[in-house]
C-alpha cells in the first residue's frame, strides 16, 4: 500500500500544493524586469509579517545562514555580547558568535523553561554595556516560546544602546513578530517552517539602528554582506543568483497568508498548541514545558520508563504514518516533538493525536484510545463556539 507519511516535525513542514505548483513556474532571469516585479510584489507583505517599516532582505541559504549573516554583520572580533539561551538553537547562536571572535556572556534558562525578561533587565544593568543581545524567539529543541515583546522592552530600556538580534526561524509566520514596536533590530527566519516552503531561503529584517552598526562592523564577510543585499534590494534585485523557485513559492504563501489574515493565522497556531497540550495531558503523558511558555508551533512531550519516546516514535511513523521529531542534544531519547506550524490546522491535530493513541495502544496502553482525541475536540469546539 502506498500511503504518505504525514510530516509533523518542527520543520521542514508540509508544502501546500498551490505553493508546490507555483514553484514549478518556468525560470526567469534574476536581472530582468520580471524578477524585479516579483521582488517588489513580495516586499510589502514581508514587512507586514516582520512588523517593520525597515528592510526585509532575502538570503539564499538555510536558517543558520541567516543567523551567521546577522552575526557577521553586527559583531567585530572582541565585541562583548549577551547570549540568551534555553536550548540547542540558542547554543548554536553561541557557537557562531564564538567563531566570529565575540566575547560572549550568557544568560541561560534550563531546557524546557523560557528566558525571564526581568533577569535580562538585571543582567544588562549589572554586566552591560553589550554591543548586542542574541535571543531565540521559539526554541525548537524544547518547544519554548520566549516573550520577545518583554525581552525587547528590557533591552530597549536597560541595554544602553545594545542591539537585539532574534532567531525567529521556527516562529515567524506562525507567531506574532513586531520588529518596530518591540525594538527588535535584526530578525531572521527560514523558509521551511511556518512559511510553508522547502528549506533554502532566509529572510532577514533589519532596523534603521542596525544599519549604523553594520556600517562599522569589522568581521570578514562576502556572500553574507548585508550591505550588498540592501544596495541590490533598493533596485529590487539580489546581489547573487537567488533561489527563484523559492521566491515564486513565497509569493504564493504570502497570498495564502494574506487571504487568511495574520490574526487568524496566529489564532490557528495557538489553537493547535492548546489542542495538542490538552490531548497529551488526557493521554497521561507529560509535557516538557509549562503553559506559560509553550510554543504555538512545536510541542515537546516526555517519554516515560513505561513508554520511552524513541520506540513510540518509531511505531508512530512505521505503523501509523505520522512522523514526529526526537529530542536533541541532552534531550535525545528523552522527548518527542510534534510540529504544528504552517500548512496545518486543527483537523490535522486530531489525526496526529488519534495516531499517537494507536501507537500508545501498541505499547501496552490500549486504555488511552479516544481520550486524547476527545480532549482535543473539546478545545476545538470551545474555540468554534466562542
Ligand atoms: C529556532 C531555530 N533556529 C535555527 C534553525 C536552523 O535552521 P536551518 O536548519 O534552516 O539552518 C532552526 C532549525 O530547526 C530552528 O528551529
Amino acid at each position: 500500500m502506498i500511503e504518505d507519511v504525514q510530516l509533523r516535525i518542527p520543520g521542514p513542514s508540509p508544502v501546500p500544493p498551490q505553493v508546490a505548483l507555483a514553484m514549478g513556474q518556468p525560470m526567469i532571469g534574476h536581472r530582468g524586469s520580471e524578477f524585479s516585479a516579483l521582488y517588489e510584489r513580495l516586499i510589502p507583505f514581508a514587512k507586514e509579517l516582520f512588523g517593520t517599516s525597515g528592510d526585509v532582505l532575502f538570503v539564499t541559504g538555510s536558517g543558520t545562514a541567516g543567523m551567521e549573516t546577522a552575526v557577521a554583520n553586527i559583531v567585530s572580533p572582541g565585541d562583548k555580547v549577551l547570549l540568551l539561551t534555553c536550548g540547542s538553537f540558542g547554543n548554536r547562536f553561541g557557537q557562531i558568535l564564538a567563531a566570529y571572535g565575540a566575547d560572549v556572556d550568557r544568560l541561560e534558562a534550563p531546557w524546557g523553561e523560557c528566558i525571564d525578561p526581568n533577569a535580562v533587565a538585571t543582567k544588562l544593568q549589572a554586566a552591560g554595556p553589550y554591543k548586542a543581545v542574541f535571543v531565540t524567539h521559539n526554541e525548537t529543541s524544547t518547544g519554548v516560546a520566549n516573550d520577545l515583546k518583554a525581552i525587547g522592552h528590557a533591552v530597549h530600556e536597560f541595554g544602553q544602546g545594545a542591539l537585539l538580534v532574534v532567531d525567529s526561524v521556527s516562529a515567524l509566520g506562525g507567531m506574532e513578530v513586531r520588529m518596530d514596536d518591540w525594538h527588535l533590530d535584526i530578525v531572521v527566519t527560514g523558509s521551511q517552517k511556518a512559511l510553508m516552503l522547502p528549506p533554502g531561503l532566509a529572510l532577514i529584517g533589519v532596523s534603521e539602528r542596525a544599519w549604523e552598526v553594520i556600517d562599522q562592523a569589522q568581521s570578514p564577510r562576502f556572500y553574507f554582506n548585508l550591505k550588498k543585499y540592501k544596495a541590490s534590494g533598493d533596485k529590487a534585485q539580489t546581489p547573487y543568483t537567488p533561489n527563484i523557485a523559492l521566491l515564486f513559492g513565497l509569493e504564493k504563501t504570502f497570498a495564502l497568508m494574506q487571504a487568511e489574515g495574520l490574526t487568524n493565522i496566529y489564532r490557528r497556531h495557538d489553537l493547535m498548541r492548546d489542542m495538542v497540550r490538552a490531548a497529551i495531558r488526557a493521554l497521561g503523558l507529560e509535557l516538557l514545558t509549562a503553559d506559560s511558555c509553550a510554543s504555538s508551533t512545536v510541542t515537546a512531550v516526555k517519554g516515560s520508563s513505561e513508554v520511552p519516546s524513541e520506540p513510540l516514535r518509531k511505531t508512530l511513523k512505521e505503523q501509523f504514518k505520522v512522523q514526529v521529531a526526537g529530542g536533541q542534544d541532552q534531550l535525545k531519547g528523552e522527548i518527542f516533538r510534534i510540529g504544528h506550524m504552517g500548512f496545518a490546522g486543527p483537523r490535522d491535530m486530531l489525526t496526529i493525536i488519534a495516531s499517537l493513541e494507536c501507537a500508545l495502544a501498541v505499547h501496552g496502553k490500549p486504555e488511552v484510545l479516544g481520550r486524547g482525541v476527545k480532549a482535543a475536540q473539546e478545545v476545538w469546539l470551545r474555540e468554534v463556539q466562542r
